[in-house]
C-alpha cells in the first residue's frame, strides 16, 4: 500500500454549480466552502498530513470585480470565523502564492498563520493568487541572486512549499481534465485524478473512493 502524505485539490465547479442551483456563481463559491470544511475533517480522519488546496489563481484576476470582491469576503469571513476552530483542533493554516495584497487581506493570513503555527495534526496549505509559473520562475531570479547552481535542490528551496513533501494525490473536481498553472514542478510523479463532480457536490464516500484507488496504485517513480 502506497505511503500517503499529501493530497492536493484543484477545487473546480463553484461557479457552474452556482449557476445551476441558485442562478449565481457567487452562490456556488459560498456552498464550496463547505466542501472545503468537510474535506479538512475527513483529511485528519484519514491522517492525511498535508492538504494544498487551490482557491485563486494568478489567473483568476480575469474574472468581473463583482466575483473576485465576493469571493475575497468569503475568503476573509471564513478566515475570521474558523480560525478558534484551527487553533484549537491542532490544524496548521499556511498560504502559498504572491502576497500582493491590500494590507488588511494581508494581515489577515498572517495572522492566521502565526495563530497555528505550533499546530501538528494537519497542515492545510491555502493557494491564493499562485501560479507555478511565477513560482518557478522567481525561485530561479533567487538562485541567480544568490549566486548559486540551478538545479532541483536549489530550485525547490525557493518555491513556496519548500518545506512541504510533493503532493501523493492531486484531485480535480469540475470535469476538466488539466493543471490550470497548479503545482506544475511538484506534480511531476503525483497520481491524478478528475473528478466529474463539481465541488460542491463532492463528498465523503467521492473522497475515500480516491484514496482506496491510490492506495492500489503501483507507483514507479521511472523505476520497474
Ligand atoms: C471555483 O470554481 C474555483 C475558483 C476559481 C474560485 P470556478 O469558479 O472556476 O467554477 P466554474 O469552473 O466556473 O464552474
Ligand atoms: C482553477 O480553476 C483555479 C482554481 C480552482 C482556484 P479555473 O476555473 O480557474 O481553471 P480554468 O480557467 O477552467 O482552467
Ligand atoms: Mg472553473
Amino acid at each position: 500500500m502506497n505511503p500517503l502524505n499529501h493530497v492536493a485539490i484543484i477545487m473546480d465547479g463553484n461557479g457552474r454549480w452556482g449557476i445551476k442551483n441558485r442562478k449565481s456563481r457567487n452562490e456556488g463559491h459560498k456552498e464550496g466552502i463547505k466542501t472545503v470544511e468537510l474535506i479538512i475533517k475527513d483529511s485528519i480522519k484519514h491522517k492525511i498530513k498535508y492538504l494544498t488546496l487551490f482557491a485563486f489563481s494568478t489567473e483568476n484576476w480575469k474574472r468581473p470585480t463583482k466575483e473576485i470582491n465576493y469571493l475575497y469576503k468569503l475568503l476573509e469571513r471564513f478566515l475570521v470565523t474558523k480560525i478558534k476552530i484551527f487553533e484549537k483542533n491542532n490544524i496548521r493554516l499556511n498560504f502559498i502564492g504572491d502576497r500582493n495584497f491590500s494590507i488588511k487581506i494581508k494581515n489577515l493570513l498572517k495572522s492566521a498563520e502565526k495563530r497555528t503555527s505550533k499546530n501538528t495534526l494537519i497542515q492545510v496549505n491555502i493557494a491564493l493568487n499562485y501560479g507555478a509559473k511565477q513560482e518557478i520562475i522567481n525561485s530561479i531570479k533567487k538562485i541567480f541572486k544568490m549566486k548559486k547552481r540551478i538545479n532541483e535542490k536549489n530550485i525547490e528551496k525557493f518555491l513556496y512549499t519548500f518545506d512541504v513533501p510533493n503532493p501523493d494525490i492531486l484531485i480535480r473536481t469540475g470535469n476538466k481534465k488539466r493543471l490550470s498553472n497548479f503545482l506544475l514542478w511538484q506534480l511531476a510523479y503525483t497520481e491524478i485524478f478528475f473528478e466529474k463532480k463539481l465541488w460542491p457536490d463532492f463528498n465523503s464516500k467521492d473522497f475515500k473512493k480516491i484514496l482506496n484507488m491510490y492506495k492500489k496504485i503501483k507507483r514507479n517513480f521511472g523505476g520497474i
